[in-house]
């Protein structure tokens, strides 16, 4: 696998990788919302297993889309845990998606689909 490949969640079941289980950005918020209505939407490193975060292995960054409009982005140091909860308001139904960047295992995509209603 390239530095450059985005690697995704393959498994779901009981074969899921222990790299998948603490890479794969898990995704908290609300399935449905109200338009243009803040909400909180909070990102950790992973679900199953807690990312380390030292200054040889840690969660540099990630970037929060709305489908493809980036939201924000947030850097980490290896004195931080690798979480972080928003404030996001959306206008239309999309995907948000997650994608972030370990130093040591490179870059990963997690994602959540939001209703959006009137
Ligand atoms: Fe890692």
């Amino acid at each position: 696998m390239g530095y450059y490949d985005l690697k995704k969640l393959e498994h779901t079941g009981e074969d899921k990788t222990a790299l998948e289980k603490k890479h794969v950005p898990y995704i908290q918020a609300p399935d449905k919302v109200k338009k243009g209505e803040y909400f909180e939407v909070t990102v950790t490193f992973g679900k199953e297993i807690t990312h380390p975060m030292g200054t040889d292995h840690y969660i540099q960054y990630f970037d929060l889309y709305a489908d493809y409009a980036n939201l924000a982005r947030v850097d980490f140091t290896p004195d931080m845990k690798a979480e972080a909860t928003l404030n996001v308001k959306l206008e239309e139904s999309c995907k948000l998606r997650v994608y972030a960047f370990c130093n040591l295992h490179g870059h990963w995509e997690g994602f959540k689909e939001i209703e959006v209603e009137a």
